[in-house]
């Protein structure tokens, strides 16, 4: 197993600048998204963003991935791939991630958004969802163990009865799109490596409304469903290890999510 990198002082600052660009473009974005608009539109508008402030996005050619951020709707987990098929309709929730690389530097983000009126149990679940990343941040400091961050993470989700998907994870980021660890978002108490300052990873809890397992589509190899065609939410930051506890690198400040 490779080691997890600490970023010294100046990789840190790059990643800070990288990281910051990914937030801003999911703040741009949220203007853009509303019910009427094709998600390949998104896709041509975050890349114009990236490459507009010196950027590229990471998920292009990534594995053959083939376009410039991942646009997952409702009982889609993760890595949908935006297309002009799809629609953004009233009732629909969405993540959109990014990942950008500026100067050779990594940054990855995600948020939900919602589409006009959406049901009560789907409000909940992206709500939720962001607490349960807000709890898996808490627990980063050093010395704490990464496993401390699913535990935290699945024990929420358990008492909501929901649950946390297990076949993609967190990871270690920053000079590369997916370095060690990867981050559990359901894992033991106490188990995993010893956090220390200097290192940086994302925390990525993916929650469903059902069953955790994923169904990868056939045809296009990428799009993660939820095996029971229920409600899936994601939300992500990139985060940094300080002397006294955590940076959320990615944290540009509010926006609406609602729309
Ligand atoms: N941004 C995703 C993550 O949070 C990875 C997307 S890889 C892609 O790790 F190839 F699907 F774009
Ligand atoms: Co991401
Ligand atoms: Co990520």
């Amino acid at each position: 197993m490779e080691e997890i990198i600490i970023k010294n002082a100046e990789q840190i600052a790059g990643i800070r600048k990288s990281s910051q660009l990914a937030g801003n473009t999911l703040k741009y974005i949220s203007d853009f998204v509303k019910e009427g608009v094709n998600t390949n539109k998104l896709d041509k508008l975050i890349e114009e963003y990236m490459r507009d402030n010196g950027a590229i996005p990471a998920t292009l050619g990534y594995h053959g991935y083939p376009k410039s951020c991942c646009i997952s709707l409702n009982d889609v987990i993760c890595h949908g791939i935006p297309n002009d098929k799809t629609i953004l309709k009233e009732g629909d929730i969405l993540n959109i991630d990014v990942t950008t690389i500026l100067d050779g530097y990594y940054g990855d983000t995600s948020t939900m958004f919602t589409i006009g009126n959406i049901s009560e149990e789907a409000a909940k679940l992206v709500e939720d969802t962001e607490e349960a990343l807000y709890l898996g941040i808490d627990e980063v400091r050093p010395n704490n163990k990464f496993g401390n961050i699913g535990y935290a993470i699945d024990q929420f989700a358990k008492k909501n009865k929901y649950s946390v998907v297990y076949e993609f994870c967190g990871h270690g980021i920053g000079l590369e799109f997916h370095e060690e660890p990867q981050v559990e978002h359901s894992a033991p108490r106490g188990s995993g490596a010893l956090m220390k300052p200097g290192m940086i990873f994302t925390i990525e809890p993916m929650i469903n409304l059902g069953k955790p397992k994923a169904n990868i589509d056939k045809n296009d190899g990428w799009t993660a469903r939820t095996i029971d065609g229920k409600l899936s939410a994601q939300f992500e930051h990139t985060v940094l290890i300080t002397e006294t506890g955590s940076e959320i690198l990615t944290d540009v400040g509010e926006y609406d999510i609602f729309k």
